[in-house]
């Protein structure tokens, strides 16, 4: 069998450990031949691919990013992917496609599926916002280093007296927020799921202050929003690609809580810090398992099908399945943070 690979989207820690996965179990599991397309459906569309074979996938494990490059593609560029799909698994003869991304790979990955293409699509998103699995690989290391970050700032905020407001990833969804804001113990937590009331954070803040508490964090989703007539903020602008452009709300909220409490307030916005650098050890074994799976689904001619963590179990489930909407913090979730809403 010979297996194409490809990241796409946005990257994320854990793609590399993946691809290895992959090349690993097709290679020296089924004597396959695999080659890895670059910089996503671009590299699959202008022809821009290599072969990968064990040495090339040597010590890439613990590898942050991806070996072969990521992109976002115009939807334009995605349909003439998908109008020439078979033609293009024809010219590359691929027996299989494993796209590794998040929602909009995965919406890709089933277009061209739907077109005739042997597509076995593998999640992936720091923000653990897919919702036929229970997990993403690259969230865990996120919230592991938003957490550090958290732990971190308390202790300059604390010196100075200061509010830190750090802003963490998490367009929709905000998982990493409040995760990393339950681990790092964050006085605040504000998620896109539910809108917030300034006058509850100052109001936070004041009493920690008054029982001589002189510092206070609060972490924020970029998503994150104030309810009507709380704040001033502006939505921002949609992208080439349909993504909202954010209007930071980590530097919008800390000038405002430092105008109402007439207290220092400091932004810290995390931003890609959050994707680089090595996954932790649950996101590189996610990452291989996933790999693994992906390569007997391809033997097996289960296409069409996207992997995902079930409880400790990896399974299959159809890609329409996995773009039919996101997964978002549940009120049960938030409620078990709820003091420090
Ligand atoms: O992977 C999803 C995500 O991490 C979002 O939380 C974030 O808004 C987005 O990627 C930013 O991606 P980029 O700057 O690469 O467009």
């Amino acid at each position: 069998m010979r297996i194409g690979v490809l990241t796409a989207g946005g990257d994320c820690p854990g793609l590399n450990a993946v691809i290895r996965s992959v090349v690993h179990r097709a290679v020296a599991g089924h004597d396959d031949e695999v080659i890895g397309f670059e910089d996503g459906f671009k590299g699959l569309l202008d022809g821009r691919f290599r072969p990968l074979d064990l040495d090339a996938v040597s010590g890439i494990l613990a590898r942050g990013g991806t070996i072969l490059g990521s992109a976002r593609l115009e939807r334009a560029r995605l349909r003439e992917a998908a109008e020439n799909c078979e033609e293009l698994a024809r010219s590359y003869g691929i027996d299989a496609l494993i796209p590794i991304g998040g929602e909009g790979t995965l919406t890709a990955a089933r277009m061209l599926a739907d077109a005739g293409m042997p597509v076995v699509g593998v999640p992936k998103t720091i923000d653990n916002d897919i919702s036929a699995t229970d997990r993403t690989f690259g969230f865990d290391t996120a919230v592991g280093v938003a957490t550090e970050a958290i732990d971190r700032l308390k202790t300059t905020a604390e010196s100075h007296q200061r509010v830190m407001v750090v802003e963490v990833m998490g367009r929709h969804a905000g998982w990493i927020a409040l995760e990393s804001g339950m681990a790092g113990g964050a006085h605040g937590i504000c998620l896109p799921e539910r809108s917030f009331d300034v006058a509850d954070l100052v109001k936070m803040v004041e009493e920690r202050f008054a029982r001589g508490k002189k510092f206070a964090v609060i972490c924020v989703a970029e998503g994150a929003h104030p309810a009507a007539g709380s704040m001033d903020y502006q939505k921002g602008e949609i992208d080439q690609y349909g993504h909202e452009r954010f209007a930071g709300i980590g530097n919008r909220l800390a000038a405002e809580l430092e105008n109402r409490l007439g207290k220092e307030a400091r932004p810290v916005i995390l931003g890609h810090v959050q994707r680089g650098g090595t996954p932790t050890a649950y996101d590189r074994v996610l990452a291989t398992r996933f790999g693994w799976h992906a390569v007997e689904a391809a033997h097996r001619g289960d296409f069409g099908m996207m992997m995902a963590l079930r409880g400790t179990e990896v399974t299959l489930v159809p890609l329409a399945e996995a773009v039919i909407e996101l997964k978002r913090v549940p009120a049960d979730r938030m409620d078990e943070a709820d003091s420090v809403f």
